[in-house]
């Protein structure tokens, strides 16, 4: 059986003529959109196993925030019935038109495709799955209640983002005290490009408090699992991909100190871990 990694590149054009005609049309340079195209498989194939460890097959689920639609890609191949929502907003316009220009919207979906929260039914989904998202979205509060609002009686919402009490930027790998900008980070700034520049200011440096805030006094169930942490170091030290992303935790010394933290990363409370993995549980309401 082929891996989930050859299975996606069989399922999208990723051909020398469809980079070069991507990085053209948004005046990016080849080698960024290879090396995001790279990532965003490494990505799905590490995501898919968080899901396939909670949800069974034939689990109807929700993607929040489907991006290039690569998870989606593998949630279909393992079995689940999945509906998206993806708005295309902002800088993440251009994913509609990506995702045409690799052949990704050719695969059929067995759900629903929503591009706005509005759309969703409410207690609809045995699962809602989001990762890479949550710190993008304007109303965090909004974001994460109306996804628990679709959920079956009993089912679960995972979501994985970063925890911004530690002071570490994931998408332009960088360690940061001030939100970053052209102002607070010059030098950093001037080696990003006009999307990545786009991206950095979507961010809403969502905390593990402002979690716990927002789902305070609801009837969901919170929970962290702090497994994240050391499953993302082991991804540093193993997936060439996310090296390649976090190029200041590469090297030799930070290695060492990650190996080090994921041995403890059991005693380390998960307000202070990065990334963090968070489960919203719908309690199950007994039948009448
Ligand atoms: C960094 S991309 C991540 C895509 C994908 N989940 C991944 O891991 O590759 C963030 C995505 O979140 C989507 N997004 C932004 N705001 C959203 C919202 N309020 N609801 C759902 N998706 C949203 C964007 O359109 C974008 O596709």
């Amino acid at each position: 059986m082929k891996t989930d990694s050859d299975f996606l590149r069989d399922c999208m054009d990723v051909s020398p003529a469809v980079i070069r005609s991507i990085a053209e049309r948004y005046e990016v340079d080849p080698d960024f959109v290879a090396t995001a195209i790279a990532a965003s498989i490494d990505d799905a194939c590490f995501y898919i196993n968080v899901v396939r460890e909670r949800f069974p097959p034939g689990a109807h689920l929700l993607e929040a925030g489907a991006g290039l639609g690569l998870l989606t890609l593998l949630l279909e191949r393992h079995g689940y019935s999945v509906s998206c929502l993806e708005p295309f907003s902002g800088p993440f316009s251009p994913y509609a038109d990506v995702r045409r220009l690799m052949g990704i919207d050719d695969h059929a979906l067995s759900g629903a495709f929503y591009t706005d929260m509005s759309q969703v039914p409410t207690g609809e989904f045995d699962g809602v799955v989001s990762f890479n998202v949550a710190e993008h979205v304007a109303d965090i509060r909004e974001f994460i209640l109306g996804l628990a609002g679709a959920l079956v009686s009993g089912g679960a919402m995972v979501v994985i983002c970063p925890n911004y009490n530690v002071p570490y930027e994931p998408h332009v790998g960088a360690f940061f005290t001030r939100p970053i900008s052209g102002e607070s980070h010059p030098r950093l700034w001037r080696r990003l490009n006009r999307f990545q520049k786009d991206v950095i200011t979507t961010l809403n440096y969502v905390t593990y408090q402002d979690i716990r805030a927002l789902l305070d006094a609801t009837p969901y169930r919170l929970s962290f699992d702090r497994a994240i942490f050391p499953m993302s170091v082991r991804r540093l030290m193993e997936s060439r991909a996310f090296k390649k992303k976090h190029p200041h935790l590469s090297a030799t010394s930070s290695r060492v100190l990650l190996r080090l933290a994921s041995m403890v990363a059991g005693l380390v409370p998960a307000r202070w871990l990065t990334p963090m993995l968070f489960e919203v549980h719908r309690p199950k309401e007994s039948a009448h």
